[in-house]
């Protein structure tokens, strides 16, 4: 009986010391301790002892079971300690091809407003930024809008206090430039804006790219061609164009732009609700009044400006139905890009 136990306690102790894995030491605990395992099995061999021996046997061999329970105890926290062990499958295999650390990227919006800007910065356009709190002056009335003008309503336009609010268009920024800069001028104004609007194609808060050419003898033709241009980098060259006539305070004439739809290239489709087409930006030649107001001298130049929204853009490039997508942060619509 003691020889017995002795045998089980040395080689036990050694198997212990052996594992280098938590799965192959819980093994060796059943191996020895479970319900069939060589101690247990030892342990219920005592009822059949010699009673005057049963109790010292009993307690030598509740010794060893105690020591050896230790010796395990010690073993799974020194392999847990160690970070060699794994729960699951052993110690680690450095076979297996790393996990790919995750990439971040830029947001779509940002790369539908760097896409916009290579396009026209590669035609000689600066890229020019304003302030998103303005004044009333800068976004409104320099701008030509009458006092009695309905953007000037409280439904559209977040007012701060009576006469500063939050910029509902980049156009301010136009006669911010053209105060501060003469002709030739030649830039993009990208940057947020805000209106009181909301719905499955409007936010609160939204992007608009602005444009402005301001020199001597710059025509509409000139206006025209620059879109062209530039709805055929960004859409295809099988995009067509149309210029609808329309109203801007801020430019005469003016002019809505529209595409072929860009998911039945014209055919008619629920999309473009059957016309085919589909607005895309607002442009016209700069306003005498505006020039005036920049400090520019309408007899001496021209100019001509364009707006267009980036969401829009980018919804129509990308098939994007709701604008809410873009500010949900919800990675499972960021990562498609
Ligand atoms: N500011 C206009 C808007 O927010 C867009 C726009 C239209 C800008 C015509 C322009 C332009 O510069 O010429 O709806």
């Amino acid at each position: 009986m003691k020889d017995r136990l002795e045998a089980i306690y040395r080689e036990s102790r050694e198997a212990v010391q052996k594992i280098s894995n938590l799965k192959a030491l819980e093994e060796i605990r059943v191996q020895i301790l479970g319900r069939k395992g060589r101690l247990t099995a030892l342990l219920h061999g005592l009822k059949d002892l010699p009673s005057e021996k049963r109790a010292a046997a009993g307690q030598a061999a509740n010794e060893v079971k105690h020591q050896l329970l230790q010796l395990i105890e010690e073993r799974v926290i020194k392999l847990k300690n160690s970070g060699w062990a794994s729960d699951q499958e052993g110690s680690i295999d450095p076979t297996l091809p790393g996990r790919p650390p995750e990439m971040g990227r830029l947001h779509i919006l940002n790369r539908t407003l760097r896409e916009i800007e290579e396009i026209f910065t590669a035609m000689g356009f600066a890229v020019v930024e304003g302030p998103e709190v303005e004044t009333d002056y800068y976004n409104f009335e320099s701008m030509n809008f009458p006092t009695e003008h309905p953007a000037r309503d409280m439904h559209d336009t977040f007012f701060i206090s009576d006469k500063i609010l939050l910029r509902t268009h980049t156009s301010p920024v136009q006669m911010r430039l053209m105060e501060e800069q003469s002709p030739p001028i030649r830039a993009i104004m990208p940057g947020k804006t805000y209106r009181v609007d909301d719905d499955a194609t409007h936010s609160a808060m939204f992007h608009q790219v602005e444009g402005l050419l301001v020199d001597r003898e710059v025509s509409f033709a000139e206006l025209k061609e620059v879109l062209a241009l530039f709805i055929h980098r960004i859409f295809g060259e099988k995009a067509r164009l149309r210029f609808r006539p329309s109203f801007f305070p801020f430019t005469e004439p003016s002019a809505e732009v529209d595409m072929t739809c860009v998911k039945c290239a014209g055919r008619g489709c629920s999309l473009c609700k059957g016309t085919g087409w589909m607005e895309i930006l607002g442009a016209g030649m700069v306003h005498p009044g505006v020039l005036r107001a920049g400090r520019i001298d309408p007899e001496a130049y021209t100019g001509f400006a364009f707006g267009m929204g980036v969401e829009r853009i980018a919804m129509l490039k990308y098939g994007i139905d709701n604008i809410r997508y873009f500010f949900e942060n919800d990675l499972r619509f960021l990562e498609q890009f």
